[in-house]
């Protein structure tokens, strides 16, 4: 099997806000087609698609009608086939969005086959919580169903062999059509406790948490049966990339490799405190965590989570793409992120308050998304592709193409002053990142290869400054 995806950098496309190529305001396939070039300049290696099915868009696509096409204000499979060729003319990988614990409620099946689906005879027999909030089970009449997520997407029912074959067909259908890899979509809620059991309280829950964390989902995500079914997949993918979205503790995240995930998503920096200490723990506790020929990998922003611009603010935005991109392992990048866009105060669509960190892709100081009215409003468009004015997306064109250097290297922590980050890659790099707005000592010296500022520096850190050192 070749193991392209180790060195590989991922970008993650938000398909609707990516780039629009008929002037509806809503994203499309060929509108990413004729931003490939982009992709490629910028020093990436793959494309992750989010949902492009068909779909009411309740849930923007993770609401499927039909796996196995393309929605018509995204194109059409043609026009999917053209980008997949085009891009592998570039030298990109495909990877696609794979929705497979839950459909939309006007899916074909879920009148043809409602056995296919999750449902209990009488009302809702236990406390589970859907994800966004609210009981997770649905009643119609006398039955019930039930959804992890929205009441309009129903959770298929993966102990029905019926079910297995017909979404691995759909696995077949798109590997056939040359996608390069899966991003498997809530793969941990795949199978639910049988017996139906209440989830039990969490005993850290607080006030101001979503209502979903009020529960431990002990019988409705993560079960250990799940594993058959990993594997299983793995089977059907073969030779191509299999990356599970799994939020769950490092210590479990583990298994996920054993049951054959080449990239079992680690989105353990995303809530994580921004702290030098608690990051260096983090990465240390994940490290240590590895099963022998895991590969590690990080990810840093998704479209589910705030911009990490928003989260760190502006210049700590820097040091956190140098240390997405200089860690051990495969990152994925989250598109506009390597222009430093931010959150865009807006609530008008997305049922989980999601709208802000998925606001259209700002090329120019116009936009340049669409030539109509975009879906969600532009944010700060003086940050923009054309401009670059603060050159955030210089420093992540540097970044990726000094990674190439020593993306193989094992990680060593450095010891370093109070509120740095430091690591060796292999005998001959230093990574120092500083996570404090006042000056600090170097923790090695070097010859400084890059800094987040671009211009000078390596006798000392600077205020938010993080440096690539020769050692
Ligand atoms: C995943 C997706 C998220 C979606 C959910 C339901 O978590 O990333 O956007 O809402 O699954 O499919």
């Amino acid at each position: 099997m070749t193991e392209w995806w180790r060195d590989a950098v991922f970008y993650e496309i938000y398909v609707r806000s990516f780039a629009d190529s008929n002037g509806d305001g809503v994203g499309d396939l060929a509108g990413i087609t004729a931003r490939l070039e982009y992709v490629r300049d910028l020093g990436v290696d793959a494309i992750w698609l989010t949902p492009v099915y068909p779909s009411p868009q309740r849930d923007f696509g993770y609401d499927v009608t039909d796996h196995c096409d393309v929605d018509p204000r995204y194109g059409s499979l043609a026009d999917f086939d053209a980008l997949t060729a085009r891009a592998h003319e570039l030298g990109l990988r495909v990877i696609l969005d794979y929705v497979p614990n839950h459909t939309s409620d006007v899916h074909p099946w879920f009148t043809e086959h409602p056995d296919r689906y999750l449902w209990h005879d009488g009302p809702p027999p236990n406390n589970w919580v859907s994800v966004f909030g609210g009981p997770a089970w649905e009643q119609v009449g006398e039955r019930s169903y039930y959804h992890a997520y929205l009441r309009e997407q129903p959770d298929l029912d993966w102990r029905n062999p019926e079910v297995r074959e017909a979404m691995y067909d759909v696995l077949r259908f798109w590997l056939e059509r040359g996608v390069d890899g899966f991003r498997v979509d809530a793969l941990r809620q795949l199978l639910k406790d049988p017996q139906l059991r209440d989830n039990p309280p969490n005993p850290d829950f607080a006030p101001g948490m979503p209502e979903y964390d009020s529960l431990l989902p002990l019988h409705t995500t993560d079960l250990d049966e799940l594993q058959e079914i990993v594997a299983e997949l793995r089977a059907v993918i073969g030779d191509r990339l299999f990356i599970a979205e799994v939020y769950v503790e490092i210590e479990r995240l583990m298994r996920y490799y054993a049951g054959g995930a080449q990239m079992p998503f680690n989105f353990h920096l995303l809530s994580t405190p921004w702290e030098a200490e608690a990051i260096g723990d983090l990465i240390e506790r994940y490290e240590a965590a590895l099963p022998d020929g895991a590969w590690p990998n990080w990810v840093l922003g998704n479209h589910d989570r705030p911009r990490i611009a928003s989260r760190v603010g502006a210049a700590q935005a820097r040091v956190a793409a140098m240390l997405l991109l200089t860690l051990r392992g495969t990152p994925t990048l989250y598109y506009g992120d390597e222009i430093g866009m931010t959150d865009v105060p807006v609530q008008r669509s997305d049922p989980d308050g999601r709208d802000p960190e998925r606001t259209p892709m700002q090329w120019t100081r116009d936009g340049g998304f669409t030539t109509g009215e975009p879906w969600l409003p532009y944010g700060d468009l003086t940050i923009n592709v054309e401009d670059d004015p603060h050159s955030m997306l210089a420093l992540h064109r540097r970044l990726l193409a000094l990674r190439r250097g020593f993306a193989e290297e094992g990680y060593r922590t450095l010891h370093a002053a109070d509120g740095v980050l430091a690591y060796a890659r292999g005998e001959h790099t230093a990574v120092a990142l500083n996570l404090t707005g006042e000056p600090r000592p170097l923790p090695v010296g070097g010859e400084l290869l890059l800094s987040t500022h671009l211009d000078g520096g390596a006798r000392g850190l600077r205020a938010d400054e993080g440096v690539v050192l020769r050692i």
